[in-house]
């Protein structure tokens, strides 16, 4: 059991974060599709212990479901794990416990942030110490927002969304965070976008294979302006998420109504991400949107990526 194990445990932190725009172009052969993405790291975090072990196991624990998290091979964590000691040729093993506090499956990224944290403390545990460039490679093998994780702060992703260049971002932007109970799967929610895009039918230009940031998002974050902000985040995969779950219409017009500047949905959904004018302003929404029965939680970003805790 980790938790006896503690003391001798490499814990790293690494947070959730919010594609403050999200733009998806065409898709690949791979089945990837070309992105124009910003990251923002906030404040809502996955905590990683890493154990000294024989064999390779996770233990999840926090405020989730343990059933919606795998723990066999479908888990994230152990994938980074094993990659790590494939490419090092390590032998041993870990016992991974992860501590959650990022939505599962809500488009927040908590299981790529928990591969970023079990790749840096495994480094650590096992001294493999492969240093950043080739933990940026390995974080990209295991999945588009790993290196974001690793990273963090604000940035922009292109590629696949793991090809990244820092932002500039002033200041503090205050979030609120409507949370559902239950997840959306990403695969479906980008299979939603092509159908809705098939159906438009010849009439619509083909999406491109390479495509920008509009300038409108990466002056308001170096302005740190979240009224400017709030006028220019877009997320591509919102009506497709919309057209999955037609409630978070009603919850982005509800999070308005309760004074956010404007909201939107996070990656694939279905968190919500309402920014505000500041602290006081989010409070405020956070309490509306409580009041109207919705589960809310108030973070900031930029914050820092995967993080050494001890
Ligand atoms: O890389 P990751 O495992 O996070 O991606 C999950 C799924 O999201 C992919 O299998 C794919 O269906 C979709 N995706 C995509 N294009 C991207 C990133 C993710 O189609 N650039």
């Amino acid at each position: 059991m980790s938790f006896a194990q503690r003391s001798d445990a490499v814990h790293v932190r690494a947070p959730g974060k919010i594609n403050v725009y999200l733009g998806v172009g065409g898709r690949h052969d791979d089945g990837y599709h070309a992105l124009a993405t910003v990251f923002q790291a906030v404040s809502l975090y996955e905590d990683v212990f890493a154990s000294p072990a024989d064999d390779f196991s996770v233990t999840v624990t926090g405020n989730v479901d343990p059933a919606t998290v795998p723990t066999d091979d479908r888990n994230l964590a152990i994938r980074a794990a094993k990659l790590l000691a494939q490419a090092t040729g390590v032998t041993a093993g870990v016992a991974l416990e992860l501590r959650k506090g990022v939505p599962v499956a809500g488009g927040m990224g908590g299981g790529s942030a928990d591969a970023a944290a079990a790749l840096v403390a495994c480094d650590i545990l096992w001294g493999t110490d492969v240093g950043p460039a080739r933990l940026h490679d390995l974080a990209a093998r295991l999945g588009a927002d790993v290196p974001f994780a690793l990273h963090g702060g604000t940035a922009v992703g292109t590629g696949r969304g793991d090809r990244l260049t820092p932002a500039l971002a002033r200041g503090r932007f205050d979030w609120v965070l409507a949370t559902s109970p239950e997840g959306l799967s990403t695969p479906a929610i980008y299979g939603r976008l092509d159908q809705m895009r098939d159906e438009r039918g010849a009439l619509a230009d083909d999406p491109p294979l390479s495509l920008d940031v509009p300038v409108p998002v990466l002056q308001a974050l170096r302005a740190g302006d979240a009224g400017d902000l709030a006028a220019a985040m877009l997320n591509d995969l919102e009506p497709a998420a919309i057209a999955e779950r037609p409630e978070l219409d009603l919850i982005l017009a509800e999070g308005v109504r309760a004074g956010a500047l404007a909201g939107l949905v996070s990656g694939s959904g279905p968190t919500i991400a309402f920014l505000c004018a500041g602290p006081d302003a989010a409070r405020v929404v956070q309490e509306e949107l409580r009041a109207m029965g919705r589960e809310a939680l108030h973070v900031h970003g930029p914050v820092p990526g995967a993080t050494v805790i001890s």
